[in-house]
């Protein structure tokens, strides 16, 4: 496995598998990598000839009050990790190979979805994961990305900018990977104390719960409504509870299939989750 830190190493190092028509996988990633990225990597894997997983904590998407300077930065750490999944290339580039050193005049907003969820609570910050994103596909040109479900709804997101700019590339969705206990994998796990580790799992535990409610015919809002209610006893400081259509929009008719959403902090953590809700057609 080769480590590029450049963009012209990087070129240097594809363009052999680019001449011989080999199949590009990319994962995208901020690093401090956890079994959730390793199955993006093993996922490629058995789709590519050639997987390259970025490695860059990308400063434009985080808030002026959120932890860029504190991210934790493991490259040698996820090194190893990477090469035990059959990764062939690592990039990893500092801020200024990726922005230069002149302004940036260019942005890309996506419309509609953003103002959504975490896009309501994190201003810019999908702008930024745009930007990113978009930088690296044409860095990288992969035949395919891959990107968790956790981060739906940057997923969502992704899916609807490659659309509108005819980025020739396909976007897979992997599932969630999840500890023993439920708890969605995350790099900000670790910022857990253990005390709210051992908390950290009523967030899956009450979707799953509104789950089997629903489908045994509890109303939304009231679904809802429990969620919201187990998570404050819980200790958890909610920032939204939200049931939306797998496409992000409103829900309209009550059977029909529905994501729900979570976003809520435990101490300074941020935990962010969400569970499609099916309704089997009868
Ligand atoms: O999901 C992430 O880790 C980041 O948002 C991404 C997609 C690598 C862009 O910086």
């Amino acid at each position: 496995m080769k480590t590029e830190t450049t963009i012209q190493g990087l070129a240097a190092s594809l363009n052999p598998a680019r001449a011989a028509r080999k199949i590009i996988g990319f994962v995208p990633t901020m690093g401090n990598l956890h079994e959730g990225h390793l199955n993006l990597v093993r996922e490629a894997r058995k789709l590519c000839d050639v997987v390259v997983v970025s490695i860059f904590v990308n400063p434009i998407q985080f808030g002026p009050n959120e932890d860029f300077d504190s991210y934790p930065r493991t490259l040698e750490h996820d090194q190893h990790l990477l090469a035990d999944v059959g990764c062939d290339i690592v990039f990893a580039p500092s801020v200024e190979q990726m922005y230069g050193n002149q302004p940036r005049l260019t942005n890309i907003t996506v419309g509609g979805i953003t103002n959504d969820l975490c896009g309501a609570q994190r201003p810019g910050h999908f702008d930024g994961v745009a930007v990113v994103v978009t930088k690296l596909f044409n860095i990288v040109q992969p035949n395919f990305a891959f990107f968790g479900q956790k981060d739906y709804q940057q997923l969502a997101v992704i899916r609807q900018f490659v659309r509108d700019l005819n980025i020739p590339l396909e976007v897979i969705g992997v599932p969630i990977a999840r500890a023993e206990d439920g708890l969605a994998l995350s790099s900000r796990n670790g910022y857990l104390s253990a005390e709210n580790r051992a908390i950290a799992p009523t967030i899956y535990q009450s979707l799953k719960t509104a789950e089997q409610a629903l489908q045994a015919g509890a109303s939304l809002p009231d679904a809802l409504a429990n969620i919201r209610n187990t998570l404050m006893q819980a200790g958890f400081a909610v920032d939204y509870v939200e049931a939306r259509t797998p496409e992000l929009q409103p829900i309209e008719v009550f059977n029909q299939n529905t994501v729900l959403f979570i976003a809520a902090k435990l101490g300074a953590t941020r935990l962010i989750d969400n569970l499609q809700i099916k309704f089997s057609e009868s």
